[in-house]
C-alpha cells in the first residue's frame, strides 16, 4: 500500500519534472539563440584585436539548413583579459540532450597565469601550440606538469588547477572539451576561483568576513587584505604589480573606462539563469538520485537483499575528531547497499560555537537534517556573493549544491548535530578551503599569491595562521563596532565589484 503510493507519487514527480524539463529546454534554446546572435562568429583563433562582441552575425545560431548545417560557427567569450581569453563553441544540446559537450579555446599570452580554480565540468586539454605549466590537485597533492605542444591532459570536475604560460615569447593555445554532464546548470561552464579578489571573486568571498576571520584565524582587516587586491580578471600577466586596484583607483575616469573595456568579462551572468539553477539541480537530483535509486532498490528487494544486517552509524569511529567536534562519513565500503542507492551518509556533531570549515563537495550534492541544537549554514556563490546565510534548528532540512563552498557554525548556546545524505556512494571527499591539508595550503606558491595579489610571504602568513583542521573553535567575539565598520567596507567592495561586472557587460553592448 504505502509503497504503491510512494511509487505513484514518484511517477507524478517525474512526469512533472519531465514537463518542466521540456519547457525549460525550450526556454534555454531561446536564450541561447538570442545570446549567440550577439556573440562573435568564427571558430579560428582570434589574433589581437576584435575584442568586442560586435553586432556578430545576423541572428541565426545552432543548426542551419543546407550544406553547412553541422558547422558550429558561433562562439562566445567566457573570459577575456589583456593576458588571454577563453572562447567556447557550444555543443549541440537542446530539448533532449541535456548535457552537450562544448569546445573551449584557451589562449594565454607569454608570461601569464590562469588563476587557480575548479570547474563544474571536466576538461580534456589538448595543447595545440606553445607550452604551459599546469598545477593540479590530484589525490590531495599538488601535481605540476609541463605541457608541450601535442600533450593531452584531463582535469576532473571539482579539482583545482591553474595554468602558467612560462614561455618568454610564445602564446599558448589550448583546445579543450568541456563535458557538462556534471554541470550545475550554469552555462556553458562555471568557474570557482580559489584565489581572487574583486575580479574575479574568490570562492572565499561568499562567506561573511567574521566567518572567514574565524576560519582563517586572522583579523577581519587581514581578511579584507586577502580578498580585495585582485582585479585583473581570470588571466593575468606575471609582471603586473601586486596592487593593481590602487593603481586603478588613481586613474582618471577616461582611463578607468579604457581599462574596463580591456578587462570586460563577457560572461553569461544573467540572473534568470542563476535563479533557474536551484530548481534545475533539484530536478536533476530527483531524476537521477531518488527515482533512479528507488527503481534499483525495488529490483534488489525482490532478489538478494534479504538477511542483510543493518549498520549502526554510532558504532563507527569518527573519521575526524578534535576538541571542537567530530564527523562520520559512511560510503559503500562501510555499508555496501549504499552503492545500490548511490548515496553516502554523514553525521556531524559540533560543540557550541564551533565551525565546520568552509569546504565543497566535488562529487555530490548534499541534504542535511538538523538533529539537535541550532546553527548557521553559509553557502557562497561562484561569483563571490553570499548565496545563503540561514539559521537552522532541529528538524530543518538544508540542501547544498555540488561544487558550492559552504560551512556550518554551531550557535553558542549548545552543540549542533546534523545528519545527511550525499548523492554519491563513492567516497565523496569534501575539499576543505581553509586549514591543514586544505586547498589553500596545497596550492600555495607563486601562482596562488599572484591570484590574491599578495606576496608569497604575506600569503604564507595568512594561510599559516590557521593550524587546525576541519572543525575550528569559536572565534573570540569582536566588539560590535569593529564588525559593523568592516561590513560597511566589505559592502563597499562588493558594490564596486558588482559595478565592474555590470559596467563590463554594459560596455560590451555598445562597444564596437
Ligand atoms: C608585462 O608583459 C607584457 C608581455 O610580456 C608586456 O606587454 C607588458 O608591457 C608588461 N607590463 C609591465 C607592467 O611590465
Ligand atoms: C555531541 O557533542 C556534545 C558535546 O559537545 C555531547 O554532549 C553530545 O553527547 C554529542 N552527541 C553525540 C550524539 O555524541
Ligand atoms: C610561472 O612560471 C614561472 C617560470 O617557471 C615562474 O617564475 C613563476 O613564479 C610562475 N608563477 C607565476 C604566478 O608567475
Ligand atoms: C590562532 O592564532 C593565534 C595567534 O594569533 C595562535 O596563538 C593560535 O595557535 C592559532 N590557532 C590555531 C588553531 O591555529
Ligand atoms: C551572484 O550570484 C547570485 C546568484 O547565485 C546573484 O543573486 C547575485 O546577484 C550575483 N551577484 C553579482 C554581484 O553578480
Amino acid at each position: 500500500m504505502g509503497k504503491r503510493s510512494v511509487s505513484s507519487f514518484l511517477i507524478l514527480v517525474v512526469l512533472c519534472s519531465a514537463l518542466v524539463a521540456i519547457v525549460g529546454g525550450a526556454y534555454e534554446d531561446e536564450g541561447r539563440r538570442g545570446e549567440a546572435g550577439g556573440g562573435e562568429g568564427g571558430a579560428g583563433w582570434s589574433e589581437g584585436g576584435g575584442a568586442g562582441a560586435g553586432g556578430g552575425e545576423e541572428g541565426g545560431a545552432g543548426m542551419r539548413q543546407g550544406q553547412d548545417q553541422f558547422l558550429l560557427r558561433d562562439s562566445e567569450y567566457v573570459v577575456k583579459t589583456d593576458a588571454g581569453d577563453v572562447r567556447v563553441v557550444r555543443g549541440v544540446g537542446g530539448r533532449f540532450i541535456k548535457s552537450p559537450l562544448h569546445i573551449g579555446f584557451i589562449t594565454m599570452e607569454p608570461r601569464s597565469l590562469f588563476l587557480p580554480q575548479y570547474l563544474d565540468s571536466s576538461l580534456v586539454l589538448f595543447v595545440r601550440r606553445g607550452q604551459a605549466k599546469i598545477g593540479h590537485i590530484y589525490k590531495d597533492k599538488l601535481v605540476e606538469k609541463n605541457l608541450k605542444t601535442g600533450d593531452i591532459y584531463r582535469i576532473g570536475a571539482g579539482f583545482p588547477f591553474y595554468l602558467n604560460n612560462t614561455a618568454e615569447g610564445q602564446r599558448v593555445h589550448i583546445i579543450c572539451s568541456i563535458d557538462t554532464s556534471d554541470s550545475v546548470g550554469l552555462q556553458p561552464f562555471q568557474s570557482f576561483y580559489i584565489g581572487g579578489g574583486r575580479y574575479p571573486a574568490s570562492v572565499l568571498s561568499g562567506f561573511d568576513p567574521f566567518t572567514l576571520s574565524m576560519a582563517l584565524n586572522v583579523s577581519i582587516v587581514e581578511v579584507g587584505e586577502l580578498l580585495s587586491r585582485q582585479i585583473g580578471g581570470p588571466i593575468v600577466f606575471h609582471n603586473v604589480s601586486h596592487s593593481p586596484w590602487t593603481k586603478f583607483l588613481n586613474l582618471e575616469d577616461h582611463q578607468k573606462l579604457a581599462h574596463m573595456k580591456r578587462i570586460v568579462h563577457i560572461g553569461k551572468e544573467g540572473e534568470e539563469e542563476e535563479k533557474k539553477q536551484p530548481m534545475w539541480s533539484l530536478r536533476k537530483f530527483l531524476m537521477t538520485s531518488i527515482f533512479g535509486s528507488e527503481n534499483k532498490k525495488r529490483e534488489v528487494k525482490r532478489g538478494s537483499s534479504e538477511g542483510r544486517d543493518p549498520y549502526n552509524i554510532y558504532d563507527k569511529k569518527p573519521d575526524f575528531k578534535n576538541d571542537y567536534g567530530w564527523s562520520i562519513a559512511l560510503d559503500k565500503s562501510d555499508y555496501s547497499p549504499l552503492d545500490e542507492s548511490d548515496l553516502g551518509i554523514f553525521l556531524v556533531n559540533l560543540s557550541a560555537g564551533s565551525m565546520m570549515a568552509p569546504h565543497y563537495n566535488p562529487t555530490a550534492t548534499e541534504y542535511g537534517i538538523v538533529l539537535r541544537g541550532t546553527g548557521t549554514i553559509q553557502v557562497g556563490s561562484p561569483n563571490g556573493s553570499l548565496a545563503m546565510n540561514a539559521e537552522v534548528k532541529e528538524g530543518d532540512v538544508f540542501f547544498i549544491p555540488r561544487f558550492f563552498p559552504f560551512c556550518q557554525i554551531a550557535s553558542r548556546t549548545g552543540p549542533f548535530e546534523f545528519f545527511g545524505f550525499s548523492s554519491s556512494a563513492r567516497n565523496n571527499k569534501p575539499q576543505f578551503l581553509v586549514g591543514e591539508d586544505s586547498i589553500l595550503k596545497i596550492l600555495r606558491g607563486p601562482e596562488l599569491a599572484k591570484a590574491f595579489g599578495l606576496s608569497e610571504e604575506r600569503l604564507d602568513e595568512i594561510v599559516d595562521a590557521q593550524s587546525g583542521s576541519t572543525i575550528f573553535p569559536s572565534a573570540t567575539v569582536a566588539p560590535p563596532g569593529v564588525i559593523l565598520g568592516l561590513q560597511v567596507e566589505v559592502g563597499k567592495a562588493k558594490e564596486v565589484a558588482k559595478m565592474i561586472r555590470t559596467f563590463g557587460n554594459d560596455k560590451i553592448m555598445d562597444f564596437d
